[in-house]
């Protein structure tokens, strides 16, 4: 299984953030991952649409390649925005099911602006919604904290929910990234891929080192992998 793992920007210096990007990318990011909050589904207030857009031009690898912009809506309603996120460049949108009366007319949407779609579930959640739209999900992202903050603590009851989504998404036979998000560090990577992750998100154990490269070769390293391939 590859593994990827997606640096959020959440935890990187907003003042220098195009920098912060090439930067993480440079040290090995899969992904970026782009946490947008509202002060309404969660109580924090992040950035839009018009920082992914100038995120997006930070993006290309030095060979040429892009990184896919993973944006994490933890926002009320959602559709608008989604579509907003989805002209601004985002690769793809996830949102809590919660948040949308309509989570399969939600899931077209966003597939039908282009982007892989995703469904995000909170650490008290059931995953009960995945079983009646898992033919439009490209990605099932599981909250391993509360939503709303960096640097909080792993919570261990989502190792089981992992679990679980790891056999919905093996018995439905279809392609659907399983990323983890909340408290995700060097040091319990290894236990959340064990219980079926493929994806990592990882913002504060990242940026809150002086040597992003380090601590993501540290994590390949737990997973058994090869650090980076490219020449940074
Ligand atoms: C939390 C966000 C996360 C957050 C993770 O609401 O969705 O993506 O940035 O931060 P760490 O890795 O510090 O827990
Ligand atoms: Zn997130």
């Amino acid at each position: 299984m590859q593994h990827r793992i997606a640096p959020s920007i959440l935890s990187a210096d907003f003042a220098r953030l195009g920098e912060e990007v090439r930067s993480v990318i440079a040290a090995g990011a899969d992904w970026i991952h782009f946490d947008v909050m509202d002060n309404h589904y969660v109580p924090n207030l992040t950035i839009g649409p018009a920082v992914a857009q100038a995120v997006k031009r930070h993006t290309q690898r030095s060979d040429g390649s892009w990184v896919p912009l993973d944006v994490h809506l933890m926002v009320r309603p959602v559709d608008a925005l989604a579509e907003r996120f989805a002209e601004a460049g985002a690769d793809l949108i996830s949102f809590h099911p919660d948040a949308s009366p309509h989570v399969d007319r939600t899931l077209q949407l966003i597939r039908g602006c282009g982007c892989q779609a995703g469904l995000a579930f909170n650490p008290a959640t059931p995953l009960d919604v995945l079983e009646w739209v898992i033919d439009k999900v490209d990605l099932v992202l599981i909250m391993s904290v509360n939503p709303g903050f960096g640097g909080q603590t792993f919570i261990d009851s989502a190792l089981r929910k992992i679990e679980q989504a790891r056999r919905l998404i093996d018995a439905s036979g279809r392609d659907i990234r399983l990323e983890v998000d909340g408290g995700i560090k060097a040091d319990n990577i290894r236990r959340v891929a064990d219980a079926g992750a493929d994806t990592f998100v990882a913002g504060s154990a990242i940026f809150g080192q002086k040597d992003y490269r380090a601590v993501i070769d540290a994590m390949h390293a737990e997973l058994g992998e090869p650090a980076l391939k490219q020449a940074a």
